[in-house]
């Protein structure tokens, strides 16, 4: 089943490590977001690991942030190498035509880049719905009216001319080769090719440009092989203005609401991190319009308060899934009522990370049996006005900098719209908006006013970049993705590592499970380890409803033991690591 288809101890009380009292005092009385330092470009640093390392979907993107490292590139460097080369040799997530975020540790300060699509200037709230106010299906998945203006290129070049220490050619000529000489396909990527094309087929130019991607060609695209040159020669007007934008407003007149106004304006954000501790370590991670770093907080804080309720319960045992099943509930309450773009709604952050606020939501927990779906609302006490894919990587460098990025074009595929010309895969980035309240979208999630369609809006995420430090030093930097399972899957992997003391491949190997209170009582388990036998037989005496998901997540992680990085890959995609000297 596709995803498109169905789609310890803890010690809050102590504030992180800061670099100034001002921000110490800023973060104790604001909950947990505090100021991003200044504009820094980045200092010379003398190396503190013993080397950098890569966690990320592909080799070629291996291969090209090896590259990028030996010529003396940071981290930053061989993030937008990465980001670049999987926008050609892994196109069913990979994307110039899409968004994500980049959450970063430079020298060691916290920042975070959100380079979220944006609804275009023509969208209205009610696009998605029919005149009798019904959701038309499929609308805000497939083809050109899914598509929301993307972010990635922007993202990439602010990322890399602030950060970054080579030449922006340098970084994006790997992606070039790619393109312009091809690349093997895998297996996977042609299974994957070969399930988008009959969700497709018949919506969009898809087959034409994607037929001959099959397992074992050297396929190329020199389409997009052009556009890239372009971004090469002219940064991100390469993309948002001349050639690379006419062809998209050209592609998108009379059939989409892109236009060349919404390229140009569109401008990827520095934004505050979501920061906290937990356990001793810092974390670093996505602020809305993601909703992933807040439900990251609140999972592991929650989990954190229950210690005596989790004690002596067994790692993916009947007892572990429901306590954890209780605990999401409430997150996915919470994130249905408050989240969706800062810039349009005042999200309640720091109230919703608060250490009160979570202990309370934590007492609200039934150990003994499912709490009644209904009984479990958003926690704040107001109402207040929310297909497969998307992909993470890690890097760090031996400077000790670090990027976590996720970025996606939603579905596989995304619209499955290609660009005539340029060779972009527009995402279909729209269904992330609530197309209407209450209505669940792919990854069936339900939203509220917070996520209504609105013009230049970005639709809230799941994704959740996230970086842990202990002392000032990068400790994990992990990522996956998944949309709703994103920060449920990053929050069982970093458990797995951290409470149960689980080595880092078996942590990211092991069971994973999902529950978000919709549909009531449902936890999803996955064909990788499937739950089933006397698990399943408890877990349904309890109360439980299981569903089979294609997918929960491809995780992206490196993990820092002293000095030296340990990168791990998924088992679950064609993700590869590398440690590079
Ligand atoms: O932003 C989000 O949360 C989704 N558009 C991410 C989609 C995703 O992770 C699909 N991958 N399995």
């Amino acid at each position: 089943m596709s995803m498109k288809k169905s789609m310890s101890s803890l010690h809050r009380a102590r504030p992180f490590a800061l670099g100034t009292l001002a921000a110490a005092a800023f973060s104790l009385s604001f909950g947990f977001v505090e100021s991003t330092p200044a504009y820094a470009k980045v200092a010379p640093q003398p190396a503190v690991l013993t080397a950098s390392a890569v966690a990320v979907a592909d080799k070629f993107a291996a291969d090209a942030a090896e590259q990028v490292l030996k010529e003396g590139g940071n981290a930053v460097d061989a993030a937008v190498a990465i980001a670049f080369t999987l926008a050609v040799t892994y196109p069913e997530a990979g994307n110039l035509g899409g968004g994500g975020f980049m959450t970063l540790y430079v020298d060691h300060r916290p920042y975070f880049l959100d380079y979220r699509e944006r609804a275009p200037i023509a969208a209205t709230k009610n696009m998605y719905l029919d005149d009798k106010g019904e959701v038309i299906k499929g609308m805000s998945l497939y083809g050109y009216r899914a598509v929301g203006v993307p972010g990635t290129v922007s993202g990439m070049w602010e990322a890399q001319k602030r950060f970054g220490k080579l030449k922006w050619k340098q970084v994006v000529a790997p992606a070039i080769k790619y393109a312009q000489d091809g690349f093997e396909v895998s297996d996977q990527l042609q299974e994957r090719k070969d399930a988008a094309s009959k969700d497709f087929a018949g919506k969009t130019n898809f087959d034409s440009y994607f037929g001959g991607l099959n397992k074992g060609v050297n396929f190329k695209q020199p389409e997009l092989a052009a556009t890239l040159q372009r971004i090469s020669d002219k940064g991100a007007k390469g993309f948002y203005e001349g050639q690379t934008a006419d062809l998209i407003s050209t592609a998108m007149a009379g059939h989409g609401l892109i236009t060349s106004q919404d390229l140009k304006e569109y401008k990827a954000v520095w934004r505050q991190p979501v920061l906290a501790s937990w356990n001793g370590y810092r974390i670093i991670t996505a602020p809305p319009p993601s909703s992933g770093g807040i439900g990251l907080v609140q999972l592991l804080k929650m989990k954190a308060d229950l210690k005596d309720k989790y004690a002596n319960v067994p790692l993916n045992s009947a007892q572990y899934i429901h306590l954890t099943a209780e605990i999401e509930k409430r997150v996915f309450a919470d994130r249905a009522q408050y989240l969706g773009d800062p810039d349009f709604y005042k999200v309640p952050i720091a109230q919703l990370i608060d250490d009160d606020y979570i202990l309370k939501r934590a007492s609200e927990v039934n150990p003994d049996a499912p709490s009644d779906t209904k009984s479990v609302v958003p926690g704040l006490g107001t109402t207040m006005p929310e297909k497969a894919e998307t992909t993470h990587f890690s890097v760090v460098d031996k400077w000790g900098n670090a990027v976590s990025n996720t970025y996606t074009i939603n579905g596989y595929f995304g619209s499955g719209v290609v660009v005539d010309g340029a060779g972009v895969v527009l995402n279909d980035e729209m269904d992330d908006f609530s197309s209407k309240p209450g209505v669940a979208n792919m990854f069936g999630v339900v939203g509220s006013d917070a996520n209504a369609i609105e013009p230049r809006k970005r639709p809230l995420s799941s994704m959740t970049p996230t970086i842990l430090t202990k002392d000032d030093q990068v400790a994990m930097v992990i990522g996956t993705p998944g949309g709703s399972r994103i920060f449920t899957s990053i929050f069982q992997v970093i458990s797995n590592v951290y409470d149960f003391s689980m080595p880092l491949p078996e942590a990211v190997a092991a069971m994973r499970f999902h529950h978000q209170l919709l549909p009531p009582n449902t936890i999803f388990w996955e064909p990788y380890k499937p739950i089933e036998g006397d698990l399943a037989k408890q877990l349904e005496a309890k109360g439980y409803t299981l569903t089979k998901q294609g997918f929960n997540g491809d995780i992206q992680v490196i993990k820092i033991d002293d000095k030296t990085p340990e990168p791990a890959a998924d088992p679950r995609g064609r993700g590869v690591t590398r440690v590079i000297q």
